[in-house]
């Protein structure tokens, strides 16, 4: 059954550029994770202020093998090695199962 990783971030209106703008920048390594299935950075419009970062793994423990692994690497701030002071200001994770799934017939 999959899973689906959430990270939840809270973004100050003034850094939602800077965000995204290191999203762009992204390690890529999630890509070739065994397991991964699936990423979004979805950009709030309504209902909450927070970014989501969605990930779909083929399991809870592709999901843990990412995170302890690729996962670190992924989180640099773009590979040069410093760390820049962090855009989000919270970030909290939610967890689900897939029980039924669907996409577009013609698609
Ligand atoms: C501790 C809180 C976290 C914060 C503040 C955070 C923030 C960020 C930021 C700013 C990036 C862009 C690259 C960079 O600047 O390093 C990134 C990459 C990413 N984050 Fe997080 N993150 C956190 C934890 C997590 C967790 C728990 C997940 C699991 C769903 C996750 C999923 C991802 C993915 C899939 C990428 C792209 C990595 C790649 O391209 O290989 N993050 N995150």
């Amino acid at each position: 059954m999959s899973v689906v990783k959430i990270n939840v971030l809270t973004v100050p209106a003034e850094q939602r550029a800077v965000l995204e703008e290191r999203f762009s920048a992204r390690a890529g390594l999630v890509e070739s994770s065994d397991g991964f299935e699936w990423f979004e950075l979805l950009r709030p419009v309504e209902g909450t202020d927070d970014y989501f970062v969605y990930t779909r793994w083929r399991s809870e423990e592709d999901y843990q093998n990412w995170l302890n692994g690729p996962m670190r690497q992924g989180h640099q701030g773009g590979g040069d090695g410093a760390r820049p002071k962090p855009a989000a200001t919270g970030s909290s994770l939610l967890s689900f199962e897939v029980v039924q799934q669907a996409s577009a017939k013609n698609a």
